[in-house]
């Protein structure tokens, strides 16, 4: 901290003077920023390279609050992540959280509420009475926003930096090509409701100092419960014209935020962004000056979940998939960007970590470009999942009870170092 003294102590004279400079001014203290991208980097006000190395934590299924809390604290939840030294998280949040504010006056819905919606009355309300008992710095009448809002102030406690994810419109687990959500004008998935949620969420997310990034929708998908809709709109083309409508919309909202984009087909490639080939059926091609304003705030994520034995092919994948974005050298690279891995996941034992070929190569592949990444996930279990109460997540990286890691050795063996050579500052 004692480096930052100086720049710290002027601004608190000035701000004497005149309050509103202060407001206006950069941040002096963590997490520095507002964050902006330089080229294949993303940096902070102090000119640092920031790298995230963090978790999903999911709020966008049915309760539509952030899981596990019925078993263990914010407070809690938040130390595991920072003890093993990730820097951040991606939190996940539905849109129809925000419908129904809009449909209720303004109003959130009290959680719970929310769990007797989700759960019934009876379960409902004992893991209501639950996540009270686990959590007492909870009121009676807590809404589900106001639970964001907790997670919020204790990553900010603890310095853990948030991305917040759009996962799906509706609040339910997220994703296949018939649920409705899977793209722009899908049966669940209104762009007007879209745009206006993301805006509102980067307007409320603005009292949170842990927010410095928005992920606009999480794996956009052919929708194949509706042949017309992906035969006239699932391509390049409609992507750039929704893209561009959400980025604007969060910009609005929010000036500081870094806006993540993700790609077609379960956001596995980003490729002609990268490329600056054209975005078909149309011939123009991706351009920066579209986001006029705010160019230096654009990043791209990608997902990858496969099956492999051949960890160059994967690699070779993965950088025609979009981590060319990084190689500026790459002639056929023409719209430099950071690419954040913001999902990848497998089952947590002792051994797949070290045994499957995905799981050392995705790591190694990280380590080697020193890039973003969240992994998939820190929930040892789901309030519900697709309709199952109580749902075992073998992929968290918590135990069902969210008390301790489910593989110690993955976490020692793996997990920790790849966090020691990937997060910054
Ligand atoms: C309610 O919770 C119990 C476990 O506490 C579970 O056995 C039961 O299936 C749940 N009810 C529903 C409708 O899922
Ligand atoms: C919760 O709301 C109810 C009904 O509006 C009210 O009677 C009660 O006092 C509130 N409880 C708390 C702790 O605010
Ligand atoms: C398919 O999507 C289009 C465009 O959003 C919509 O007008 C139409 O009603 C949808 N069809 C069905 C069967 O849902
Ligand atoms: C959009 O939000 C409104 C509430 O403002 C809601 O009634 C409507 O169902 C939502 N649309 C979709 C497609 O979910
Ligand atoms: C692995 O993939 C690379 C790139 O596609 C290929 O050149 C190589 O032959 C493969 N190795 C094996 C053992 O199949
Ligand atoms: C992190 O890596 C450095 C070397 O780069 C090493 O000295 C240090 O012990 C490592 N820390 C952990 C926790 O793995």
């Amino acid at each position: 901290m004692a480096r930052r003294s100086l720049g710290a102590s002027l601004l608190s004279l000035l701000a004497v003077g005149n309050s509103l400079f202060f407001q206006t001014s950069v941040a002096a203290s963590w997490p520095y920023g507002p964050l902006v991208t330089e080229g294949r980097d993303i940096k902070n006000t102090e000119g640092e390279d920031v790298v995230y190395a963090g978790v999903n934590w999911p709020g966008a299924a049915d309760v539509m609050i952030p899981e596990g809390l019925q078993y263990q604290s914010v407070e809690y939840i938040v130390s595991q992540i920072k003890s093993l030294g990730m820097n951040s998280i991606r939190l996940t949040y539905a849109i129809e959280m925000i419908d129904q504010i809009y449909e209720n006056d303004g109003e959130d819905v009290p959680i719970q509420t929310a769990f007797i919606e989700a759960l019934g009355e009876t379960n409902g309300t004992k893991v209501y009475n639950q996540v009270l008992a686990a959590n007492p710095s909870f009121g009676a009448n807590i809404t589900r926003l106001e639970v964001f809002d907790a997670v919020a102030a204790e990553c900010a406690a603890q310095e853990i930096l948030i991305n917040l994810d759009n996962h799906m419109s509706l609040g339910a687990w997220c994703c296949n090509t018939e649920d409705g959500n899977s793209w722009f004008g899908d049966t669940y998935f209104s762009v007007a409701n879209w745009t206006r949620g993301l805006g509102y969420m980067a307007e409320h997310g603005k009292s949170w100092p842990a927010l410095v990034s928005m992920s606009l929708r999480n794996e956009l998908r052919e929708p194949d419960n509706n042949a017309t809709l992906a035969a006239a709109s699932y391509n390049w083309q409609d992507w750039y014209k929704y893209i561009k409508q959400g980025a604007g919309a969060v910009n609005a909202a929010n000036s500081d935020v870094l806006i993540l984009l993700s790609g077609l087909s379960f956001d596995t490639f980003v490729t002609p962004v990268v490329r600056g080939t054209a975005l078909t059926p149309s011939t123009s091609t991706f351009q920066l000056s579209d986001f006029a304003g705010y160019e230096d705030k654009l990043v791209l994520e990608l997902h990858t979940y496969a099956s492999t034995t051949n960890c160059t092919s994967l690699e070779i994948s993965l950088y025609n998939s979009g981590f060319q974005a990084m190689h500026p050298e790459d002639p056929q690279t023409v719209n430099v960007f950071p690419i954040a891995l913001t999902e990848f996941g497998f089952i947590q034992d002792a051994t797949q970590w070290k045994d499957n070929v995905y799981a050392t190569c995705v790591a190694s592949y990280l380590a080697q470009e020193k890039a973003s990444w969240m992994q998939w996930v820190i929930a040892g279990s789901y309030y519900i999942r697709t309709g199952v109460q109580d749902s075992e997540e073998t992929w968290g990286l918590l135990t069902h009870d969210w008390s301790t890691w489910r593989s110690p050795e993955y976490v020692e063996g793996g997990l920790v170092p790849l966090i020691n050579k990937t997060a910054s500052p």
